[in-house]
């Protein structure tokens, strides 16, 4: 039986002996990217090389990426969602295209040199075509040849068959994806590859970046066309195993024995226990990857860090349900770092930073934890006496105000209870409490957002503000390229070929001033990235699995997809400076700025 480890040297050796260089994946932080918080997929770090810049190691390579999508986050528990997960890639930069691609593809899933899946299991999708764009039948022609029928052969649209562009603007293009019959009946007369129902499991996307994307949304040709493609590792060993979970494979047999021994109890996989174990296996598998990354970022209340935190409380809120009391996570770190320290040797170089801040987490958490459980569960005899079954938001902001206990775990706990939180009224009473201790002397902020402070906050929303008014002022290309707080300064780097001028510097300041002047409201929403992006949204990096985002509006000024936190108005901002700009690197420009 193939396992993670012999899928992935497999997966290299095949594509070195089609002439592709190895090249090492990148961190988990991306280093161009400040438009989202962790590396989503195997080509987010080849962006560069997909647009045309020369690769060092050539034009055939491959590789193995990990990757963290956090837009399924509360799917997380269930047989299939992860939020940490291997990519394994090969990639044509204006090399090979979809004859080679395709090929390959179908050789390395059925020869039984390789995975030898049986061929009359396997489906295959295709670009359906729209106005302007032409269907796929090149690739159809190809799968024919490979030998799939044509009724395994299904022309999809847009939604199913389309990937990227990595942004706004850039190489994009139809897609073509495998999928393996598992042989369970199909639910209706509706049943192809791209159904949820189980029967047919993902394997495998081949894109074929052909078009570039521009601001006016045209699409044009590229001049080299690129192949990039991706198989979850994780996903493709439960198939080949015969597995109904991800969690039944060897990527987790001993984190889950290490939990069970941590609770003394046994993982059962139908038990209501078993999410429980499933959620603390994914997350320290996860946090683990994040500390031990040589950008590692460690708990705090802002943008990677805030996710860190979140995941690793979650993780330890579950270990409570499951009876541990005391800290059990650099335990579950080790036997993480145990299983993969052969391929990220990584995990072993940062093993004690790892270690050292789960341990420093827990402890804190731990402490928030008890006090707001257990004043949850005084209340709760009352909370079910609501014919309603909702939780008043009152009652949650006391929780919050008084323990520092996050609302998601007030309502993850409401909903254990068969309850809801009525999160309107919290967030009045949320921004109500900002406001009060805003006006106090010492504008601290409680609970959650102690740690970074409403310096680093205020920053955090005036980098919305001078993004928007860069794009205002030197035109529609300037994108961030980087961001960086401090609780002293803000520092964004964003493409633009040449210097500011003094003159356009004094009217991006003029810009942010008056949107601080005015005080506009900052609200938040979750909406779809298809959405967000339609309401004009300044966006993620084109993330086709994220199904909800953040979308953060500072009053109708502007509308940025983002994690947050944020402040609530900018009238609390104070005058904003830009004390430097200069040279970031070729066709990025920096800006120093601080709020006085
Ligand atoms: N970039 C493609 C994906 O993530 C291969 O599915």
């Amino acid at each position: 039986m193939i396992t993670i480890h012999e899928l992935r040297s497999k997966y290299i050796e095949f594509f070195k002996s089609k002439g592709h260089a190895e090249i090492s994946g990148k961190s988990l932080i991306p280093e161009n990217d400040p438009t989202v918080l962790f590396t989503t997929a195997g080509m987010h770090p080849l962006v560069p090389y997909l647009l045309g810049e020369p690769h060092p190691a050539g034009k055939r390579l491959t590789d193995y990426q990990k990757c963290i999508r956090t837009g399924d986050i509360d799917a997380v528990g269930d047989p299939s969602h992860l939020t940490f997960f291997e990519m394994l890639g090969n990639w044509s930069l204006g090399d090979y295209f979809k004859e080679e691609a395709l090929a390959w593809s179908f050789e390395f899933l059925t020869d039984p040199k390789w995975l030898g899946i049986a061929k009359d299991k396997l489906s295959v999708t295709v670009f359906a075509g729209e106005e302007g764009i032409p269907r796929d039948d090149v690739s159809a022609e190809i799968w024919k040849k490979l030998g799939i029928p044509a009724e395994r052969i299904h022309y999809l649209p847009r939604e199913d068959n389309w990937w990227g562009p990595a942004g706004e603007t850039g190489p994009c293009g139809p897609d073509s994806e495998m999928f393996v019959d598992t042989g369970k009946a199909a639910c209706g007369p509706d049943c192809r590859p791209g159904c949820h129902c189980g029967k047919y499991f993902e394997v495998w996307n081949d894109v074929f970046m052909q078009y570039n994307k521009d601001s006016e949304g045209r699409y044009t040709p590229l001049k080299a066309p690129c192949v990039d493609t991706g198989m979850g590792i994780e996903r493709t060993v439960a198939m080949l195993q015969g597995k109904k979970s991800v969690y039944d494979t060897e990527a987790f047999t001993d984190v889950l024995a290490a939990i069970g021994r941590a609770c003394g109890k046994t993982y059962a996989s139908g038990d209501d226990s078993g999410k429980s174990f499933r959620i603390i296996a994914d997350h320290a598998r996860t946090s683990t990857f994040i500390l031990g990354d040589p950008r590692a970022v460690t708990p705090s209340n802002v943008g990677a860090g805030y996710v860190l935190r979140r995941i690793i409380r979650r993780a330890v809120r579950h270990g409570r349900k499951l009876g541990i009391e005391g800290s059990f996570l650099p335990g579950i770190a080790e036997v993480v770092i145990a299983v993969y320290r052969g391929p990220y040797p990584e995990l072993e170089e940062n093993r004690g930073r790892i270690l050292e801040e789960l341990a420093k987490e827990e402890t804190k958490f731990l402490e928030t934890l008890q006090k707001g459980e257990h004043e949850f569960e005084k209340m709760l005899p009352n909370l079910l006496k609501n014919p309603r079954k909702v939780m008043s938001g009152r009652l949650a902001f006391k929780l919050y105000d008084t323990y520092g206990f996050p609302i998601e775990l007030t309502e993850e706990l409401a909903a254990e209870n068969g309850m809801t939180v009525d999160r309107p009224e919290f967030d009045e009473a949320f921004k109500k409490h900002q406001e009060l201790s805003r006006a106090g002397s010492e504008q601290v902020f409680k609970g959650g957002l102690a740690d970074h402070g409403e310096a680093a906050i205020r920053y955090h929303t005036a980098t919305h503000l001078l993004h928007k008014a860069l794009r205002m002022v030197l035109g529609d290309h300037v994108a961030q390229k980087g961001s960086n707080i401090t609780a002293e300064r803000l520092r964004f780097d964003f493409s633009h070929p040449d210097p500011m001028t003094p003159e356009q510097i004094r009217r991006v300041e003029e810009i942010v001033n008056e949107q601080i002047r005015r005080d506009l409201p900052v609200s938040m929403k979750v909406q779809s990235l298809a959405e967000a992006k339609a309401e004009g949204a300044i966006a993620l990096f084109g993330e086709k699995y994220e199904e909800s985002v953040k979308v953060y509006s500072i009053g109708d000024f502007s509308k940025e997809v983002c994690g947050g936190p944020h402040v609530e108005r900018t009238g609390v901002l104070g005058k904003f400076v830009i004390q430097k700009e200069q040279s970031s690197s070729a066709g990025v420009r920096r800006i120093r700025a601080v709020l006085e």
